[in-house]
């Protein structure tokens, strides 16, 4: 295994201009396979409510079932820095149930850091949570659970007034002390400019290759979400595809009796039938 991945190599990372890969995961198994491919941090991100419970948006995902889902994958993670999505409303009501809920994605979860939406409204928030021992990654652009006020899922910072206010917004995250901000859906040149202003890393999303890192959703990448695909997405295999061929198959090999073989099936004594 490659030397564990923290925030402290975040930090170097960027000073190495080695760029960062994270991806989401929702349970064991798929984090077992990212450990395999060695990839360098593991977001439980709140997107589990569309990708893996068939929400129509992440407003509905509550505070137990992020945790259910990242104690999952917890244990199938070692190298990557893992990291739990605090849900909406988990941090919005006041800095001690932000505090709070923050570290029972530590203790509970055994997450490593979390992460969580927005600007100067949940700043202090934020500010009390790197007070608690816990590394926060930021999250700006494209926030999903402000949909509603967004009206959307559009690109932001588009115009000179967005555009500043998400540079002094990121600017603002890093003084809070946040390890990396997320950038999603913004213009490739903004999050250039973002990424060129901050000491910390920038992680995009839809923002472009001048990001210090990059995440996707797991099951976008995989071809397995086949509701909608974001411009933002590169899918690396058809996965969705070759899961129905498969179970085509197998329904056809039930019904026609090719499955299962000897080779699937377990033998005894033969002199012990006759005993039945
Ligand atoms: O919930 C999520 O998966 C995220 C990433 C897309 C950054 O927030």
């Amino acid at each position: 295994m490659a030397d564990k991945f923290t925030v402290q190599s975040f930090k170097a990372a960027k000073a190495e201009k080695k760029p960062i890969s994270m991806l989401t995961a929702y349970d064991y198994t798929t984090a077992c396979l990212l450990e395999e491919a060695g990839v360098d941090s593991v977001l439980v991100g709140d997107s589990l409510g569309m990708v893996m419970l068939g929400y129509e948006n992440t407003l509905r995902v509550t505070m137990d079932e992020m945790i259910h889902h990242t104690k999952a994958v917890a244990r199938g993670t070692r190298r990557g820095l893992l990291i739990g999505d605090m849900p909406f409303l988990s941090y919005h009501v006041s800095v001690e149930e932000a505090v709070r809920n923050a570290g029972r994605f530590v203790q509970e979860g055994r997450a490593e850091a979390v992460k969580l939406e927005g600007g100067p409204d949940v700043i202090e928030k934020i500010r009390a949570i790197v007070k608690a021992q816990i590394p926060v990654l930021g999250h700006l652009g494209l926030t999903p659970q402000s949909l509603n006020v967004f009206g959307g899922f559009k690109v932001q910072g588009r115009d000179l007034e967005a555009a500043r206010r998400l540079v002094d917004d990121a600017l603002l995250l890093q003084d809070a002390g946040v390890f990396g901000i997320v950038l999603e859906k913004v213009p490739d040149t903004l999050a250039r400019v973002i990424t060129s202003k901050l000491a910390i890393p920038t992680i995009g999303i839809g923002a472009g290759p001048h990001c210090d890192g990059q995440v996707l959703v797991i099951q976008d990448m995989l071809g397995l979400f086949r509701r909608f695909r974001p411009k933002f997405v590169k899918a690396y295999a058809e996965m969705g595809d070759t899961t129905v061929a498969a179970v085509k198959s197998y329904i056809d090999e039930v019904r026609n009796g090719a499955f299962p073989q000897a080779e699937h099936s377990f033998q005894m004594d033969g002199s012990l039938l006759s005993k039945l």
